[in-house]
């Protein structure tokens, strides 16, 4: 008998529930065929909760997700609260308590899908994004004063730790190392080869301007690449040009390393670049703690309920929650029948899949049998 995973749920608000259930319905599957078991805890907060009782996410759920193996979560967001209680209260309080200091963010044009990038095929689009998820402008270093008044002054600081530089540099170089252990980047030189290279590195930063942090981020990165990851070719991008790049010559990326604001922006970008919000997966990893995975996409009020949104994201985030987990085989089964499944789909774009939300997770998990 296999191992027994226990995953907290967290649905949501808008259309996270419905994705998160088709995301339920796969891991189900894949847990049957491969011989582990999956135990779920349902947490109900959102907005709906937000607005009956106040309460975000209390210091308690937290314990309790502590003792989780993974969460699972489906969006945040409420078209009727403020923005930024629920984001602040419960996503990036979850991310911050659980100190899940990577944000984990693929890149990856499947078969059959959209991409606004002329002649750019899956061997072009195939790269991984990893942001500092703990640091940076989201550290809430900063305030008002003069508040309402013509002096009003507001300021929002980005801090960055040597200590929590390093540990996403050396997450991203082991990354780097073992996403190449079998030499899969085709975008190296044969010099690189030469010299032992086995893959790529690139650190995105802002070093013409924000010269304090991101020069603690370069010196780190090359100090540590230097000494430790020597098969490892580093490459650096202001993050301005790395939104060109990404556009014009996505093949030139490997593993991308960053901070949490340009991570933000970049992954959006990438998104995009794989065909919509709708494909595009994300894990908060800690890795000696608890991770948490959630499609990168939104709570999408308008479509809620109508079985039209895209579960793919959901459904992606639960493959990457295996493969962090330690069950290899089944997430490589998962993303399998998830490329399978999009052969099938006449778009990743809500509501014009040829196919309802319930339906893309069937199939999925269809393929997942098989
Ligand atoms: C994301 C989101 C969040 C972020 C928001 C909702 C707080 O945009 O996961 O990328 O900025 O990290
Ligand atoms: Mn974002």
């Amino acid at each position: 008998m296999g191992k027994t995973y226990n995953i907290g749920v967290m649905g949501g608000d808008g259309t996270g529930p419905e994705v998160t259930l088709e995301a339920i319905k796969v891991l189900n599957v894949a847990s049957e065929k491969f011989g582990f078991k999956v135990n779920y805890t349902d947490y109900d907060f959102g907005g709906e909760r937000y607005m009956k009782t106040g309460e975000t996410l209390p210091d308690s759920a937290i314990e309790e997700f502590k003792k989780q193996d993974a969460i699972l979560l489906g969006a945040i967001g409420h078209p009727d609260v403020k923005p930024g209680i629920l984001e602040k209260g419960i996503l990036l309080k979850a991310r911050f308590a659980l100190d899940q200091y990577i944000n984990l963010r693929p890149v990856k044009l499947y078969p059959n899908v959209y991409t606004p990038l002329k002649d750019k095929t899956e061997e072009d689009i195939d790269f991984v994004v990893i942001r500092e998820n703990t640091e940076d402008l989201y550290s809430g270093t900063g305030g008002f004063t003069h508040k309402g008044t013509d002096m009003e002054v507001a300021v929002q600081s980005s801090i960055y730790t040597r200590k929590g530089v390093d540990r996403a540099l050396r997450f991203a170089f082991d990354y780097a190392k073992k996403r190449n252990a079998k030499k899969t980047w085709k975008g190296l030189s044969d010099k690189d080869k030469k010299d032992g290279k086995l893959g790529q590195l690139t650190l995105v930063g802002k070093t013409n301007v924000l010269t304090f942090i991101y020069d603690l981020w370069e010196r780190a990165f090359n100090e540590m690449g230097d000494s430790e990851y020597k098969d490892i070719k580093r490459d650096y991008n202001h993050v301005d040009a790395c939104c060109m790049w990404m556009v014009k010559n996505p093949e030139w990326y490997d593993v991308i390393v960053t901070g949490n604001m340009f991570g933000d922006i970049i992954t959006d970008l990438g998104a995009m670049v794989q065909g919509g919000m709708g494909i595009a997966a994300g894990g908060n990893i800690n890795p000696e703690g608890v991770s948490m995975f959630e499609p990168i996409g939104g709570s999408a009020p308008k479509y809620t309920g109508q079985n039209v949104i895209n579960p793919m994201a959901a459904i992606s985030s639960a493959q990457m929650m295996m493969d962090i987990l330690g069950e290899e085989k089944a997430s490589i089964k998962m993303e399998d029948a998830v490329k399978k499944t999009c052969k099938e789909m006449k778009s990743q774009a809500a509501g014009r899949m040829g196919m309802g939300t319930k339906e893309v997770g069937d199939l999925v998990a269809k393929y997942c049998i098989e």
